[in-house]
């Protein structure tokens, strides 16, 4: 028996086995800490408060809180809630949500220490998290917002338009609301049915159940992976030129992981539909023909209960499906070769934008490939021809425009180096709203800084990917986040994606930048001028 203090109640438990974050989710069903990848303990979505210190709860033993005071988001102080709620929501600070619940926790950890104006502060804090939707920069914004003393009224913007920029940026329905920000956001293993069985998969892929995770967590077997240290290679060559000099601009990309924080997780009751894996947010596309949609309606069938079935990180990493690696060269004209792992979808994708590159598809052995990933083979296409043409601008096969340009030499009033910046231009048809759109193309601004400079899988020789723990994948943290300036183009057209160019011509702007080396990631951060030996 174990017993603590949970936001200000005495509670007792009977058990002393477990985290503390699957107790606080299957004992007292408080799902405002999210599981995004225990038990690796990386990623902030789990913070809680032990006395009063941010702790991330996946790797903190129950065993060792008792007698002590756990604080979660649902024992947040409620005028502290709603003003970082609403301060999340008007910066954009948070999208499909599943991150903020831990940062909020972290961030308001901060205020209570006096710390909250200090940017520095606020960076060094947000290094204990993961937020792959937003750049960090609105969430400085909001940090700011509350230590200025922002005002906690509602915000006086249309959360429904919002709600529909969002859904286009996100490519699956999303909301915009401030309770997003403290966890409600509807995900599927926080929204099953009380009482249902929860299935993962064991150290043999096989679906294995129980009635909590902590004993599935036991019964699984598991031994978590971790990261390896060989660097991620690049495993297609890029296409032979028929003369020297054919090709203006060469480039091989490796496989790269979308990152999303929210591990596939979807229930279903016996005879129903499963819920779905994109509860706020598609997900970069990647939880579309997610394991788990037909694992949770199988299951429950079998034992005519409802069933939440779950995936690890370590699962979503070595089943979900990665960008795929390719490697092309591209003539002046734009026209040229690209070699691409075998991808359904991709000679189309490529078609779209760039109908002048040959597709030869190649069998590579290596983890599942998809084209649902946001924009995967088109953006290359558009990167390249754009590189090759000396364009700046890309054009999206939806029709958004976007430029981007990189600044790392400026100088303040000071005489002082400014920190690196990125200045995009967007036109996407009408803005709905300013706020959300912003936000997603400072996130797709941070996901194409991360492509270029510092994201890639390693690949074992049997084809499996050996960077397991959601660090190793290369996600910029916030402290080596560029400012980035976003200029939207006022517009009366139909609205239309735009966070998707932005991606595409904030990577050809950083690729510019480091001088065109001929593989990604250039291992080299936003402000190193250095080239690479390979630079064409
Ligand atoms: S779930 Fe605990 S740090 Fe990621
Ligand atoms: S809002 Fe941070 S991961 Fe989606």
């Amino acid at each position: 028996m174990i017993s603590f203090r949970l936001n200000g109640l005495h509670v007792t438990v009977d058990r002393d086995d477990g985290s503390l974050l699957d107790v606080l989710r299957d004992e007292f069903g408080l799902h405002g800490a999210k599981d995004g990848c225990a038990p690796q303990g990386q990623c902030g979505c789990c913070t809680v408060w032990v006395d009063g210190d941010p702790r991330v709860a996946c790797v903190t033993p129950v065993r060792r809180v008792a007698d002590r005071s756990i604080e979660t988001i649902e024992g947040l102080d409620s005028e502290w809630a709603q003003r970082w709620s609403i301060a999340f929501c008007a910066t954009g600070a948070t999208q499909c949500g599943f991150c903020t619940p831990g940062i909020v926790m972290r961030l308001e950890g901060l205020r209570r220490r006096g710390d909250l104006a200090d940017e520095a502060a606020v960076g060094r804090a947000l290094a204990a998290h993961l937020c792959r939707c937003t750049g960090w920069r609105p969430i400085f914004d909001a940090a700011s917002s509350v230590a200025g003393g922002a005002d906690t009224d509602r915000p006086e913007r249309d959360l429904e338009a919002a709600g529909r920029r969002a859904t286009l940026e996100g490519g699956a329905p999303q909301r915009v609301s401030p309770a997003v920000a403290l966890g409600r956001g509807g995900f599927s293993a926080d929204t099953a049915p009380e009482g249902s069985v929860i299935a993962m998969l064991d150290a043999n892929g096989e679906w294995v159940t129980s009635e909590t995770m902590v004993e599935l967590r036991v019964r699984s077997r598991r031994v978590q992976g971790r990261r390896t240290t060989l660097a991620p290679s690049v495993p297609l060559e890029i296409p032979a030129p028929s003369r020297a000099g054919e090709w203006a601009i060469e480039l091989a990309t490796t496989w790269v992981e979308p990152g999303y924080l929210e591990c596939d997780a979807a229930w279903c009751e016996p005879g129903g539909s499963p819920s779905t894996t994109l509860a706020n947010g598609g997900a970069f596309g990647a939880k579309i023909d997610s394991p788990v949609i037909d694992a949770a309606a199988r299951l429950a069938g079998e034992l005519d209960r409802p069933v939440l079935a779950l995936l690890t990180r370590e699962d979503v990493v070595r089943l979900g499906p990665k960008r795929p690696p390719m490697a092309f060269g591209i003539r002046s004209d734009g026209t040229g070769v690209m070699r691409v792992a075998r991808t359904a979808g991709i000679i189309e994708a490529v078609a779209s934008v760039a109908p002048g590159i040959e597709v030869i598809e190649v069998d590579v052995l290596g983890p599942p490939t998809s084209c649902d990933l946001r924009g995967a083979g088109w953006i290359e296409a558009a990167i390249g021809v754009a590189a090759a043409t000396g364009s700046d601008t890309i054009t999206s096969p939806a029709g958004a425009t976007a430029s981007a340009a990189i600044h790392t030499d400026q100088r303040g009033h000071d005489g002082l180096m400014l920190a690196p910046s990125i200045s995009v231009r967007v036109d996407c048809g009408e803005v709905l709203d300013a706020v959300t759109l912003r936000s997603a193309c400072v996130g797709a601004a941070h996901q194409a800084l991360g492509w270029v400079t510092s994201e890639g899988l390693t690949i074992d020789g049997h084809g499996e990917p050996v960077d397991l723990t959601i660090r190793s994948f290369g996600i910029v943290r916030p402290s080596d986040m560029a400012l980035v300036d976003v200029e939207l183009v006022e517009s009366d057209r139909p609205a239309v994606n735009g966070s998707d160019a932005v991606l595409a011509a904030v990577g050809l702007a950083i690729w510019k930048h480091q001088g065109f080396p001929r593989s990604w990631p250039t291992g080299h951060p936003l402000g190193s001028v250095e080239q690479s030996e390979e630079t064409s």
